[in-house]
């Protein structure tokens, strides 16, 4: 074992707005001993989400908060340490993917809660981004969630990001013409020139809803959206008849402690489903887990042969998380944020 004591990082304090590093606590305690049947997982990534912002509360969200004092919960990829299940053998690499290892040192799992993975296949922290959680979500909404017909324009926003940017690759290999959307000219001179992009838009650029016309002059024939209430007033304007919408993700509004701000859209928006003969849907990852072996069997060979990328920025050390988080929502982080706490 590398270290005698296990850290984890507690919410101690609900944001408003943006999280701040004193919304969280560093501290200290024994290694857990595995009882019969379990393993005791030392994390050596823990992946940094969204979804991390929205469990702290105050949030525009329908989920439970974590209660104050509780550890954060956090998908991770770890190395078994002792085993007393005969699933898996010490030394064996393993995922957490279903986020309840958590933002600690060391974990007990009884297996129900971790997958084995392959550490030379491809780099680990490719099983917190692409071939993880983050890939599924990805898939499952430009393959299950709805049926969009290839062939025409897909935007994707926040699509620099770690969702965005695998939805904007499958796009790509689905035969789409895909414009993605993001913040600042780094991110749009990565979509293009690394991902092959057809065309990117910086929203925070001036003329955005000009820009992004040009960039769409068929017209949006699918959108996965990341970001939600900040940029769908300008899309919607570009949605062509029958188009279908996946809301993946609304960004823009994680952070928004009261229900609704700015002008009032929604007559707009319900115009447009009405008229323009929309499907928009929403979903949630979680009810398509089952489905992890089938977006496996297409997306590991995409990536390991290079036609879907995987881009990670890796911080180091577990107790730099509380001041690091944050960054995701300034949209300092290109791609996939993972700390490597070993
Ligand atoms: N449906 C599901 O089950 C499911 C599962 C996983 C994730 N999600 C959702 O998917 C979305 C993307 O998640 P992710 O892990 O890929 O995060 P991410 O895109 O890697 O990080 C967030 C990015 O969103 C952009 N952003 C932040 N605040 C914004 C704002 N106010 N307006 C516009 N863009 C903003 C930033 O990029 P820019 O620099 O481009 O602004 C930032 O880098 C999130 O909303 C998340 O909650 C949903």
């Amino acid at each position: 074992m590398s270290s005698q004591v296990n850290r984890r990082i507690v919410l101690i304090a609900r944001p408003h707005g943006n999280p701040k590093a004193s919304d969280f606590q560093v501290v200290e305690g024994p290694i857990p001993v595995p009882g019969e049947g379990e393993v005791l997982v030392r994390n050596k990534l823990l992946s940094l989400d969204p979804f991390n912002r929205i469990l702290m509360g105050n949030a525009n969200s329908d989920q439970a908060p974590i209660e104050l004092g509780n550890m954060m919960f956090g998908f991770t990829v770890g190395v078994i340490e002792h085993s007393n299940n005969t699933a898996f053998t010490v030394g064996d690499h393993v995922s957490g993917f279903l986020g309840t290892l958590g933002w600690q040192d060391y974990a007990v799992s009884d297996g129900s809660d971790i997958r084995i993975v392959d550490p030379q296949a491809v780099p680990l922290a490719t099983y917190l981004g692409v071939l993880g959680v983050t890939g599924l979500t990805a898939w499952v909404g430009l393959s299950k969630v709805l049926n969009p017909k290839p062939g025409g324009t897909l935007v994707v926003t926040a699509a620099a990001g770690a969702v965005g940017s695998v939805a904007a690759q499958i796009g790509k290999l689905r035969g789409y013409r895909v414009v993605g959307i993001a913040g600042g000219p780094d991110k749009t001179r990565y979509l293009v020139e690394s991902l092959g992009l057809d065309a990117a838009v910086d929203y925070k650029a001036e003329n955005f809803a000009v820009k992004l016309a040009a960039a769409t002059p068929e017209g949006i024939d699918t959108l996965y959206d990341n970001v939600g209430a900040s940029l769908f007033p300008t899309l919607l304007p570009l949605i062509n008849t029958g188009a279908q919408i996946v809301i993946g993700g609304v960004m823009s509004q994680i952070t928004m402690t009261e229900t609704s701000e700015g002008p009032d859209h929604l007559p707009d928006i319900l115009r447009a489903i009405m008229y323009k003969n929309l499907t928009v849907r929403g979903f949630n990852v979680t009810e398509f887990y089952d489905l992890y072996p089938e977006f496996l069997a297409e997306l590991t060979p995409a990536v390991a042969g290079g036609t879907v990328i995987s881009t990670t920025h890796s911080i180091e050390g577990l107790e730099n998380i509380p001041v690091i988080f944050p960054d995701m929502f300034t949209g300092r982080n290109p791609g996939k944020m993972v700390a490597k706490i070993d």
